[in-house]
């Protein structure tokens, strides 16, 4: 048996509010649970998006109802809430940046919109990026020319690892992290997660390449942090027309990152420091009292949607064995999983901001 500390996921999308067949507050910090996780930072993109004072309290009501782990709540920039935006960094996660086009209402075109969030929004407080490719190499330059630190979520592409690395190097404040659906997916693996129905490989960033995968394992240590992007559509939507890019990944993001240790790709100190030490400096995250994860690194099995808490009711890796069961989750000092039962009780989350 080993014994990690809470894992901290700064990227999820708990669909609250507007979206609760998809998933809540309460069938997403279950499946956090169940996943290892004891603290999530909930993405923007919802209905409506959360992006001033009023929608901000609709998502942190819910949480507060419903959430059964530690939570925050990010806010997306828009082009015309900037000061609302830095008004409440100190209520959210952080302020999110859609600078490429994916699920949702939020997305910022034009640099020029860009240029007054930079200005505006606190130092201090964590600034994330959807940027792809050249997108994020203009994300860098503005990082650069404020001066600030920025974090650029989920990247998956050779160009953008390179680059990331380039950046550090030269003193530029940007940090990074990396889904497990990238780091053990291709896009040669579209027609086995598709079985007939290609929504399913649909995912923002799409399944890279071969060398860019091999690239993302060559310069672990350029990855501050491993970030599920846990994005749930149901199965009907993945399978229907115009199908919403997204995979589920909360409760297989530590299975599969477990057994890549078991077969000696990275150490279980990585593992610690990209989902635990890094996560909690970047995001300044508060320390989580008596709060640990038991897992049985010699139990195997096969993953399963019916067996998981998220909603959406499949995943990308169904089939795939695994090795690392988590048995045990206990969050300030009370069991808050075990064998497979989520204890907590809705409300038992609290919210880092
Ligand atoms: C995300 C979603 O469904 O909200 N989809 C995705 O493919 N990752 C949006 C996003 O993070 O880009
Ligand atoms: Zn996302």
């Amino acid at each position: 048996m080993i014994k990690l500390p809470g894992l901290i996921d700064p990227h999820v999308h708990l669909r609250e509010p507007g979206a609760t067949h998809k998933e809540d507050f309460d069938s997403g910090t279950s499946a956090a649970l169940a996943g290892g996780f004891t603290m999530v930072l909930a993405m923007p993109n919802t209905k409506p998006p959360i992006f001033d004072s009023t929608t901000l309290e609709l998502a942190l009501d819910a949480a507060k109802q419903k959430a059964r782990c530690d939570y925050g709540q990010y806010i997306g920039a828009g082009p015309e809430n900037v000061e609302i935006a830095a008004s409440l960094a100190g209520k959210v996660a952080g302020l999110k940046m859609y600078l490429d086009s994916t699920f949702g209402e939020l997305r910022l075109d034009d640099m020029s919109l860009w240029m007054p969030h930079f200005e505006k929004f606190p130092q201090s407080a964590p600034m994330v990026m959807h940027s792809e490719s050249r997108t994020m190499a203009a994300a860098i330059l503005f990082a650069s020319i404020y001066n600030r630190p920025i974090h650029i979520a989920h990247i998956s592409l050779k160009e953008e690892i390179l680059l990331i690395k380039a950046a550090k190097e030269k003193g530029i404040k940007v940090t990074c992290e990396v889904c497990p659906h990238h780091l053990f997916l291709s896009k040669d693996d579209i027609p086995a997660i598709s079985s007939g129905h290609p929504g399913r490989g649909e995912v923002r960033p799409r399944l890279a390449a071969k060398e860019d995968v091999d690239s993302l394992w060559e310069n672990l240590d350029v990855i501050d942090c491993f970030a599920t992007d846990h994005a749930p559509h149901t199965i009907e939507e993945k399978d229907g027309e115009n199908p919403p890019p997204g995979f589920p990944g909360l409760e297989t993001a530590l299975p599969l990152l477990l057994t890549a240790v078991d077969l000696g790709r990275l150490t279980l100190d990585d593992l610690i420091e990209k989902m635990y030490v890094n996560p909690r400096k970047i995001f300044n995250l508060p320390e989580q009292p008596e709060t640990w994860v038991e897992v049985d690194e010699d139990a195997s099995y096969e993953v399963k949607a019916s067996e998981q808490f998220t909603r959406c009711n499949w995943t990308p890796f169904e089939g795939w064995k695994v090795k690392g069961k988590i048995r045990k989750v206990v969050l300030r000092g009370q069991p808050a999983f075990e064998d497979g039962k989520i204890l907590a009780g809705p409300g038992a989350g609290k919210n880092i901001r």
